[in-house]
Order: structure tokens, then sequence, then C-alpha cells
């Protein structure tokens, strides 16, 4: 089988930059795809922690000009992966996160700063990398939207393209006055083109011009075509429904892996949990909990967003306090949660221990000790963090929404006795909800026999990138079989 070349466009991949889930989405899939008959290439900005990281970096094109400033497209491999780096640094090389300053506020020029990334990717996806042209260019979220845009409008012969949602929460909607600046052409600002509700849709671009539409789950493929979930989007979405696909993630099985990972106390395997003891109390040390070993010990792991729903769970901590559990959680975000948390942790000492922040090996820490991992999203196009938990033995309790509703076996009674149940799930979503699924894993845990089930079904679920990694290899090959490749 002759390989499939992708230039993948994503603002994020891990370990190189990382916000959420987006990179490890970006970092995982290339490998494996690679077993599939697919390269991968990816695009991504050259912000600091990229051009600090990558040594070597070829510059493959030149750019006077681009949206402001000179520009140097770069290619190198790092941790792996073979990449193309934008060095622009009037555009990326500044403190902060990708998206914003050191004070949360996006920067003023993201449409400008995304809107390169898109231009460069579509010229890559035309040629413009000497000796380089990819047959699909995928890109990932509204900070690449624009790139099926440009191949458009460029007129002739182009590459497939594929557009992916990991949310459709950040659509990248800017002012229409943005057009000339953005070197988009006046016939383009239609609703069948880059017109957005009276601006310019980058995402909406991305949707509306991309030969196909992928997201995170089935569930959330669904539910982003109904005015709930749709966010604006779902009249398009729902017009293109035979477009839109819905593929599972999966986790990097490398990184996330109990039995090798440098970053706990004591590895483990499904068949001897020793080790998992020696993690849940490094755990409760870490988090000044008490060591108990009767408390159902629930962790978190999360952006710290409406989203994630975790406003319902400060609200339930009453009730998992009665239920005699402990909380141990990390997490960044929203002022008003951190402090939230933060005074819950103080109001709670030996209960509620708290995290304020973004680190790696808690993360793998909270994984590898808690009982259970509470994930009470309002909506989640897929979620990796209960995909980690399956895989570490740490059952995973999840409002039934998107991905979360596609990967955890709700531990109702004829799931129990079918022996076939990974975890628990509520719905609606709301903080009564989630205190009752609080109280029912509390419960579920006080049958040691029944427990042990649940975590060894979780844990001989397949969450790596194989299964889904072969839907993406088939969108791609049906894509250029489609148009005549
Ligand atoms: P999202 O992308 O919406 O934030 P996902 O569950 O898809 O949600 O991905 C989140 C990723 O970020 C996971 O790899 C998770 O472990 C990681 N993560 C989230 N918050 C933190 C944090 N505070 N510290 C370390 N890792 C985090
Ligand atoms: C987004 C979503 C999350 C998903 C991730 C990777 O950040 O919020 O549910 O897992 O992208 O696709």
């Amino acid at each position: 089988m002759k390989t499939i070349e992708v230039l993948a466009v994503a603002s994020e991949i891990y370990p190189l930059i990382k916000t959420g889930g987006l990179a490890d989405v970006a970092g995982a899939l290339p490998g494996a795809l690679a077993e599939h008959g697919v390269a991968v290439r990816t695009l991504i900005p050259g912000y600091p922690a990229v051009t600090a990281a990558v040594k070597g970096a070829r510059t493959v094109r030149a750019y006077e000009h681009l949206f402001g400033g000179p520009a140097r497209l770069r290619s190198a491999t790092a941790s792996g992966l073979r990449l193309f780096i934008l060095d622009a640094p009037h555009l990326y090389a500044r403190p902060g996160s990708p998206y914003a300053d050191e004070g949360g506020k996006d920067w003023r020029d993201n449409p400008q700063r995304f809107a390169a990334l898109a231009r460069v990717g579509a010229d890559i996806g035309l040629g413009g990398a000497t000796g380089y042209r990819p047959d699909i260019v995928h890109a990932h979220d509204w900070q690449a939207g624009l790139t099926a845009a440009y191949l458009h409008y460029d007129g002739g012969p182009r590459p497939g393209t594929v557009m992916s949602v990991h949310n459709l929460a950040f659509q990248g909607q800017f002012d229409a006055a943005l057009l000339d600046d953005l070197g988009l052409p006046p016939q383009s600002f239609t609703p069948d083109g880059v017109e957005y509700y009276g601006g310019i849709g980058f995402l909406k671009a991305g949707l509306r011009l991309s030969d196909r539409l992928t997201t995170v789950s089935p569930s959330y493929a669904a539910e982003i075509c109904t005015a709930d979930g749709g966010m604006g989007l779902e009249g398009l979405l729902r017009g293109r429904a035979d477009r839109l696909t819905g593929i599972l993630n999966g986790v990097d099985t490398a990184v996330w892996n109990p039995a090798a990972d440098p970053l706990i106390a004591a590895p483990y395997e499904a068949e001897n949990l020793a080790g998992r003891t020696a993690d849940r109390a490094d755990l409760q040390h870490r988090f000044r909990l008490e060591p108990d070993p009767d408390a159902t010990v629930f962790g978190v792991v999360s952006r710290l967003s409406w989203q994630k729903g975790l406003d319902l769970l400060l609200e339930a901590l009453p009730a998992l306090i009665a239920e005699g559990g402990q909380l141990a959680l990390l997490g960044a975000g929203d002022d008003g949660l951190q402090r939230g948390f933060a005074d819950a942790a103080r109001a709670h000492p030996g209960r509620i221990g708290c995290i304020i922040g973004y680190d790696e090996a808690t993360a793998h820490r909270i994984q590898a000790g808690a009982d259970a991992l509470l994930v009470p999203s309002r909506f989640e196009p897929c979620g990796l963090t209960q995909l980690c938990a399956l895989r570490y033995g740490a059952v995973p309790v999840v409002a039934r929404v998107g991905g979360l509703a596609d990967t955890v076996i709700d531990a109702s009674p004829m799931a129990l006795a079918a022996g076939v149940a990974t975890g628990v799930q509520f719905a609606p979503v709301n903080g009564p909800m989630l205190e009752s699924a609080i109280r029912r894993t509390a419960r579920l845990r006080r049958d040691r026999a029944i427990w042990k089930q649940v975590q060894a079904n979780g844990m001989a679920t397949d969450v790596s990138w194989r299964a889904p990694a072969r839907r993406y290899a088939e969108l791609y090959r049906a894509v250029i079989a489609e148009r005549g490749g």
C-alpha cells in the first residue's frame, strides 16, 4: 500500500507545548498512524518553548513579510515527531500561554497569529516546502481552521482536507473588518465561506470548506448537531452530517503505563496491585490526607473551567466528606474555582487536598493512587483523563456526556451482573446527581470483590491509539479515493 503523506496543522503538540488534550492527540497520533502506512508531519508555531527544545532545525522557506514581519519555515525532528516549525518571532516569541498573556488576556493579534499558521499550512499543502507535497492536510481546532479556506480560495489543485473539532466552545470568531488583512478575498465573506454571524469564523470556515470533518467521540459528533451542543454551528454541522465522523481518542500507552511509570512511587500491573497500595499512600501523604485505608480517595486532574463542572464538585464536597471520602485535586484555571478548592482544603484538612497548578508528575500520581477519578463535565468532546484512569485502575466517575459516555461502562446492576462495568456514570449533570454518584462509588468500593472486578475491567480496556489510528487512516484513504487519487 502506498504511504499516505499527511500534514497536520496544530497549535500544540506534546511534549513540546501543551495546554490540554489537543497536544496529547497531536503528539501521539503520528506514531500510531505510522503503523497504518500514514506518514505525518506537523506544522506548529515557533513558541519560545518550541524553539528552545528543538535543535538543528533547517530553514525550508523564508517569508519576507508574513502578517507583519519576517518569518522562516523550519523543518526538524524532535521527540520522535517530524515537525515544520513556523518561526515568526513577531507572532510567537513572547511569554505567556500559546493564546494569552501572563495575565490570562487573549493576545489581541490572535487572528493574525493563527491565520499565519493556516496560511503557511496551506502553502505547504500546495508544495511550498520544497520536496514535500502532502496528500492530506489535517487541521486541528479553530487555530488551524483557515487552512482549508486558503486552500479553497487559492484555487487550483489542492490536497484533500480534514478538519477535526476537539472543542466546539473555542471557535475563533473575529471582526469582519480583518478580512483583507488576513488575506481572504471579498468573495470568501459569505455563509458558504468564512462569514459567521457577521464576523469571520476560523473554525466555521474549516467546517464549511474541508472535505471531511471529524470530532473526538461518536456521542460528541451527535451532540454538536443539536441546538444544545452545537454552539451556533449545529445548522452547518447537520447539513454536513454525512461528512462528519466521531473517532475516539486514545492515550499514549508508553507515557501512561503503570508498569513502567518513572513518575509514580511504585509500579504495578493489573495482575498485582500491591504497588498501587503504595501509590495510594504516597498520594495521601503528598496531598496531606489522613492515611485512612477505608476512605474512598477521589482524584481530579483538570483544567478548572465551566466545561469541567467542578463548581458542582464544590457543591458536592459535604456529601463526599459525609461518605467518608477524600479528595486529591490537581487543577488550574478560573480564579473562583482555584479559590474555592483552596478554601475547601483549608476548611477540611486531612480530607480535602488540592494543588493549584499544572504538573505532569502529580497528574500521574493521582491516576496511580486515587481509588476513583471524578470527571463531572457539562460537556466533554472526548476526555483523556478517564482513559488514563481506566488504564491505571482508578475507577472513573463521569458525567454521561460526549466521550465520557462512550468510554466508561456504568456499574448498573445489569452491567455488574454481566461483569462488564468499568466505572460510574451520572446524568443529568447537576450537583445532586454528582452527589449520588459519589455515594454510589463509595458504596461500590465497600464491596471489595465487585470493586476489584470493576477495576480489572477498566485496566483490561484498550485505551490505546491502535483502533482510532486505523479509523483515521481509513478516513484519509476515503478522502483520497473520493478526490480521484
Ligand atoms: P481538555 O483538553 O479539555 O483539558 P482532556 O481530558 O482531553 O481535557 O485532556 C487534558 C490533558 O491535560 C490530560 O492529559 C491531563 O492529564 C492534562 N491535565 C489537565 N490539567 C492538568 C494539570 N493541572 N496538571 C497536569 N496535567 C493536566
Ligand atoms: C479538547 C476536549 C477534550 C478532548 C481533547 C482532545 O480539549 O475538551 O474532551 O479530549 O480536546 O481531543
